[in-house]
C-alpha cells in the first residue's frame, strides 16, 4: 500500500473510531481529549484487542477523562490524560526522587506519557501487594486502560457520596487503615492524594483510585504526602462518622513495619 493510502486508509478509521466515541460531553471536551496521536494511541489498542469499543465519559477530572469501554463482555475505564491542560510542573515535582522516573525530560507529550506509566505501575505494585484498586490492563501515550470499578457500566460512587452506618463506617476505616499500611510497608508506595474522592465504595468495600501522583519511599517529600494523607483521611471519618484517629493510623504502620522488619531478619537468620 503506497504511504498515501496508507495515510488516508489511517483517517478513516479514525473517523469510524471518533464517531464511537458516543456522548463524550461538547465538542470543545473532546477535541481537548482527542487530538490526533490519542486517537492513534486508542486506533492500536483497538487493534489489538484490548478494547473493542469505547463508550459514554464517567468523568471530567482536572487532568483526565474518564471513559467507559468494553471487550468483549469486560467493562472498562479509559482514563485520558489531557496533554493540553496538564499541569507538567507539578507531574515533574512527583517524578523527581522517584528512580523509576525521575529524569524524564522533553516534549509535553512525553512528560504526559511517563505519567500515565507512573500510574499504571502504581496501581500494579498496590494491586500485587494487596489493596483492592482497579486492576490495571494496559498503557499507551496517554491512556491508561484498567477495569471499571461498578455494576452494570454503572461506575461505583465515590466514598463523599455514599451514607454508611456506623458498623460500615468502622469497616471500611479499618480497611483503609490496612491499605495505608500495606501500601507503605509491602509495596513501597504513599498515594500522595489520598481523599474520600478518590476512593470508591463496592459492594461493601473501599476501593482506591488515582495513583499518577504516587510516589516511591525514596522521594523526597514522602513523609509529608504521607502525612496529609492521614490528616485527610482521618478529618473525613471523624467529621462524617465520628470515628478514626491519626494515631491509630500512625501505631498501626508503626506496628506493621515492625513486623516486616522481623520477618526479614528471620528470612536472614534462615540463610545464613
Ligand atoms: N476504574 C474506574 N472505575 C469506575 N470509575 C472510575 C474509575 N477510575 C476513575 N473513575 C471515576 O472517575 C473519576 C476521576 O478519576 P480520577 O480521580 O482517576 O481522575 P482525575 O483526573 O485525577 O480526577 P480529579 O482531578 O477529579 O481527581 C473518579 O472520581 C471516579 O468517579
Ligand atoms: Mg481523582
Amino acid at each position: 500500500m503506497s504511504r498515501r493510502s496508507q495515510d488516508e486508509n489511517f483517517d478513516t478509521e479514525i473517523d469510524v473510531l471518533r464517531t464511537r466515541i458516543k456522548d463524550s460531553d461538547d465538542r470543545a471536551v473532546q477535541e481537548a481529549v482527542f487530538d490526533k496521536r490519542t486517537l492513534m494511541d486508542l486506533y492500536s489498542l483497538a487493534s489489538k484487542g484490548v478494547i473493542d469499543a469505547l463508550g459514554g465519559s464517567v468523568c471530567t477530572g482536572k487532568e483526565a477523562n474518564i471513559f467507559k469501554a468494553i471487550v468483549g463482555e469486560r467493562e472498562l475505564a479509559l482514563k485520558i490524560y489531557r496533554i493540553s491542560t496538564s499541569n507538567f510542573n507539578a507531574m515533574q515535582d512527583y517524578m523527581h526522587g522517584d528512580p523509576r522516573f525521575g529524569n524524564v525530560r522533553g516534549t509535553k507529550s512525553a512528560i504526559v506519557s511517563a505519567w500515565t506509566k507512573k500510574e499504571f505501575r502504581n496501581l500494579s505494585r498496590a494491586e500485587e501487594a494487596g489493596v483492592r484498586v482497579p486492576h490495571p490492563i494496559a498503557m499507551r501515550g496517554n491512556i491508561l486502560v484498567m477495569d471499571l470499578v461498578g455494576k452494570e457500566g454503572q461506575p461505583a460512587p465515590m466514598l463523599k457520596d455514599v451514607e454508611l452506618n456506623n458498623d460500615e463506617a468502622k469497616r471500611v476505616f479499618d480497611k483503609l487503615v490496612e491499605y495505608i499500611s500495606v501500601l507503605y510497608n509491602r509495596a513501597g508506595l504513599v498515594h500522595a492524594d489520598l481523599s474520600e474522592f478518590n476512593i470508591l465504595y463496592d459492594d461493601g468495600e473501599p476501593v482506591i483510585i488515582d495513583m499518577g501522583q504516587s510516589v516511591t519511599l525514596d522521594h523526597p517529600l514522602v513523609r509529608k504526602f504521607l502525612e496529609r494523607d492521614i490528616v485527610n483521611l482521618t478529618h473525613f471519618f471523624r467529621k462524617k462518622y465520628a470515628i478514626g484517629s491519626e494515631e491509630e493510623i500512625w501505631a498501626r504502620l508503626r506496628s506493621d513495619k515492625e513486623k516486616a522488619d522481623q520477618e526479614k531478619a528471620d528470612r536472614h537468620k534462615g540463610t545464613d
